[in-house]
C-alpha cells in the first residue's frame, strides 16, 4: 500500500479570537496541526499534505520536513480543502486517509485502525465515526440497514437526522482513484455555498461503492476551537505525557501538577515534584530531583542534580549540582559538577567550575569561575559599563568576600581572596588579598556624647 495523508488545516479558528492561525495554538509545546502530524507518522506514509489557508506561510514554516504544505485559496469547504491537497499527491498512491488539523487527541492506533479496516474490507472508503451523547453541530452518519448511505450536516438536516448520534469524525481512509473521481463531482448546492468532503460518502453510497466505518471514543475526537477545548486537550496529552514518564520509571509525586512538554526527555529515577513546567528541549537525566516551582525551557538537569523553585532558560545544570531556592539560570549558565546557585541567586552567561559555590543573593553574569571557588553572599559582577558587557574571570580554589562589587573586565587570579565590601575593578594576582575599603574608624564614647547633646538642646 503507497499511503498519503492529507492534514486539512486552512480555517483561521475564530473562536480562538486571535491572530494565529487555529492549528498553531500548542498543547504541551506542540501545536495542534504538530500533534495530527505525528500522530499520523509512525503510518509511514509516502506523502504528506497539509493544507493551509489562513496563516500559510506561518503555518507551513511550523512544518516538519516529512510534511508539504499546500494553500487552498479561497477557502471553498473540506471537499475543496480535499481536492487541493489530493491534487499535491503523486499520482502513484493508492490510498489517502484524510484528518483535521485541530484535532490533537486522535491516537495512531485508531488511525492505524481505520487503515486497517479499509485494507481488510477491501472498501472505496472507510470512516471514523463516534456516538456523541451531544452531535450538535457535527455531521450526521446515515445508514441504511446499517450500510453508510450518506453524511448530512447539522444544517442541512432535519428533525429527524438531527436526533441521529452516530457523528462524522472527518478522518477517512480513500481509495485513491475513486477519491480522484467523486471530488471532482461535488457540488456546493448546500446551506454554506460549500464544497463538503462528506458528499463523497453520499455519491459513492450511490455508486454502490463499499462504505466501511471504525468507531472511535468521543473522548479521542476532541475538536479544538476555543481556548477552553485547548485546555481540555492540553490535559489530556499531559496526562498521557505524565502516564508514559511514570510507566518508564520517572517518579511523580502529583502527576496532575507536572507540565511537562511533548519533546522533553526526562530520565528514569528522576523525581518531579508539583508545579514544574519542563519545555522546549529540555532533558533531565537520572536520579535529579526537579521542584516543587521549577520553570525550564531548553534546560539540561544532569544526574542527581536537586533543583528547587527555581526559574531555567538555555542553561546546564551538571551532575550532583545544587540549584535554588528562588534561582534564576539565564541563557549560557554552566553549572558543572557539584557546584551550588543558592538562594536568590542570578547567573547569565557564565560557566561555574566544579565544586564552585554561590551560595546567596548574587549577581554574576559573563563570568567564568574555575574549581573550588566561593562566592561570598549578595557579590555582583558589574559586567556593563552602559555601552558594552565585559567577562570577570575568576580562578580556581578563590574566595569572594562577602558584598565584592567585580566590575568587569577584571580577573581574579587562583587562590586569591577579595575583602567583604570591596569594589575590585583591578586584577588581583593569584594568592594575592585584595580589599578596598576605607579604614574603620572608632570613636569613643559617642553614645554618651550625643545624648548628653541631645539633653542639652531639649532644655
Ligand atoms: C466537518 C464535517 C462534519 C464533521 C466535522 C467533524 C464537512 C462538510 N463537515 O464539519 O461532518 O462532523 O467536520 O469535526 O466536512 N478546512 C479547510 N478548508 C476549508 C474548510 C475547512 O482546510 O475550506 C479545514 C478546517 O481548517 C478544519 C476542518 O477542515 O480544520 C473542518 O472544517 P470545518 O469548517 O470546521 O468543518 P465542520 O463544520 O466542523
Ligand atoms: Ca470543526
Amino acid at each position: 500500500m503507497s499511503l498519503a495523508v492529507i492534514v486539512l488545516a486552512a480555517g483561521k479558528g475564530t473562536r480562538m479570537k486571535s491572530d494565529r492561525p487555529k492549528v498553531l495554538h500548542r498543547a504541551c509545546g506542540r501545536s495542534l496541526v504538530g500533534w495530527a502530524l505525528s500522530g499520523a507518522e509512525p503510518l509511514d506514509a509516502e506523502e504528506t499534505v497539509v493544507v493551509v489557508g489562513y496563516g500559510a506561510d506561518e503555518v507551513v514554516a511550523s512544518l516538519p520536513s516529512h510534511a508539504t504544505g499546500v494553500v487552498q485559496e479561497p477557502q471553498l469547504g473540506t471537499g475543496d480543502a480535499a481536492r487541493v491537497g489530493f491534487g499535491a499527491c503523486d499520482g502513484d498512491v493508492d490510498t489517502v486517509l484524510v484528518i483535521l488539523g485541530d484535532m490533537p487527541l486522535l491516537r495512531t492506533a485508531t488511525l492505524a485502525s481505520v487503515l486497517e479496516t479499509h485494507r481488510s474490507d477491501g472498501a472505496a472508503a472507510t470512516m471514523l465515526t463516534s456516538n456523541f451523547a451531544d452531535p450538535t453541530g457535527y455531521g450526521r452518519v446515515q445508514r441504511n440497514d446499517g450500510r453508510i448511505v450518506g453524511i448530512v450536516e447539522e444544517r442541512d438536516a432535519d428533525e429527524v437526522q438531527r436526533a441521529i448520534t452516530e457523528v462524522n469524525i472527518s478522518v477517512y481512509a480513500f481509495d485513491a482513484a475513486v477519491l480522484g473521481d467523486a471530488l471532482g463531482r461535488l457540488k456546493s448546492n448546500n446551506d454554506q455555498g460549500e464544497y463538503y468532503l462528506t458528499d463523497v460518502i453520499g455519491i459513492l453510497s450511490a455508486d454502490a461503492q463499499k462504505i466501511s466505518s471504525v468507531a472511535a471514543e468521543e473522548a479521542e475526537c476532541l475538536g479544538v476551537n476555543s481556548h477552553a477545548e485547548l485546555a481540555v486537550a492540553s490535559r489530556v496529552l499531559r496526562g498521557r505525557i505524565n502516564g508514559q514518564l511514570m510507566e518508564s520509571g520517572v517518579a511523580m509525586v502529583d502527576p496532575e501538577r507536572a507540565y511537562i512538554d511533548a519533546d522533553v526527555e526526562v530520565a528514569a529515577g528522576a523525581t518531579i515534584y508539583p508545579d514544574v513546567y519542563l519545555q522546549g528541549a529540555t532533558s533531565v537525566e537520572i536520579g535529579a530531583e526537579v521542584g516543587p516551582s521549577v520553570h525550564a525551557t531548553d534546560a539540561h538537569i544532569a544526574a542527581a542534580a536537586v533543583v528547587r523553585f527555581a526559574v531555567i532558560e538555555s542553561a546546564n545544570v551538571g551532575p550532583l549540582a545544587a540549584v535554588g531556592p528562588f534561582t534564576y539560570l539565564r541563557p549560557g549558565t554552566e553549572l558543572a559538577v557539584d557546584t551550588k546557585a543558592g538562594a536568590f541567586v542570578e547567573v547569565k552567561n557564565s560557566q561555574v567550575g566544579p565544586r564552585s559555590k554561590i551560595p546567596h543573593l548574587s549577581y554574576i553574569g559573563d563570568t567564568t569561575i574555575g574549581e573550588d571557588s566561593n562566592v561570598g553572599a549578595a557579590t555582583i559582577t558589574a559586567n556593563y559599563n552602559g555601552f558594552e558587557k565585559n567577562r570577570t574571570t575568576i580562578g580556581d580554589r578563590v574566595k569572594i568576600g562577602s558584598d565584592t562589587i567585580l566590575v568587569a573586565p577584571v580577573t581574579v587570579g587562583d587562590g586569591a581572596y577579595t575583602g567583604a565590601g570591596s569594589v575590585i575593578s583591578h586584577d588581583v594576582p593569584p594568592g594575592a588579598l585584595a580589599i578596598e575599603r576605607s579604614p574603620q574608624e572608632e570613636i569613643p564614647g559617642y553614645a554618651e556624647r550625643r545624648k548628653r547633646r541631645a539633653s542639652q538642646d531639649g532644655e
